[in-house]
């Protein structure tokens, strides 16, 4: 059968990807968490002391270092060099730099080619915030994902109260909505529904009704070739 690439865009918390891993396990696709490859590249920058405002510093750093994406048992393992950093690259240090170091054009230039290379084979499920604008514009399926700020802070809430983790869901929103704004605004490939992506909006949804919809479209594509 023929392979096309899937995009899932949209803002933090709208449960991009877990809604990308279901796809991409259901049609036996690789996927592949854009967001962890920035994140991982702002925890290297904080173990080394780069300023994630140095933009040159950064690039170079990102030469330096390798940044693996692999499928593990329990979803996929995200390595810098040979250190699983799967873990660390979800704490809140990271996850309220990334997006200072994700602003950077020259960064997300070579995070393009990378992500490119990684999709050249083609059955992708690939999640982001400009995967349907600049990293797949030809992407056979683009999804912008969203879900409103009150059901995105409460998922997140949850996932951070099972970790044991102390913040309001008060601070939460506000740290959910301070990186939407940072990623939106942005001068190099900001977060943005593709025109010709399709919305899907979450809230009140569960995961497995947005993988149906998804599915669904995809039979629609696949079926109408
Ligand atoms: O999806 P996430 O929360 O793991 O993403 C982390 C940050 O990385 C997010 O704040 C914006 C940035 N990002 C981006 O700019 N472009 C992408 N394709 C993916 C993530």
């Amino acid at each position: 059968m023929q392979r096309i690439n899937i995009a899932l865009d949209g803002p933090a918390g709208a449960g991009k990807s877990t809604v990308a891993k279901r796809m991409a396990d259901k049609l036996g696709y690789i996927y592949i968490d854009t967001g962890a490859m920035y994140r991982a590249l702002t925890w290297k920058a904080l173990q080394v002391q780069v300023d994630v405002h140095d933009e040159q510093q950064l690039v170079a750093l990102l030469n330096n270092c390798e940044i693996r994406l692999e499928p593990g048992e329990n979803g996929q393992k995200v390595y810098v060099d040979d250190e699983d950093v799967t873990n660390p690259i979800r704490e809140r240090e990271v996850t309220n730099q990334v997006s200072f170091v994700a602003s950077h054009e020259a960064v997300r230039l070579e995070m393009l080619r990378l992500q490119r290379e990684l999709a050249k084979e083609r059955g992708v499920v690939m999640d982001g915030r400009d995967i349907g604008t600049h990293v797949l514009p030809t992407a056979e399926i683009k999804i912008f994902l969203s879900a409103s700020i009150q059901e995105r802070a409460e998922r997140r809430f949850l996932e951070l109260q099972q970790k044991g983790e102390q913040i309001t869901l008060a601070e939460l929103e506000e740290e959910i909505k301070k990186r939407d704004e940072i990623d939106s605004q942005r001068k190099t490939a900001p977060l943005r529904k593709a025109e010709d992506a399709v919305e899907i909006d979450s809230t009140g949804l569960s995961i497995e009704q947005v993988v149906q919809q998804i599915v669904t479209l995809v039979q629609q594509k696949l079926g109408g070739e």
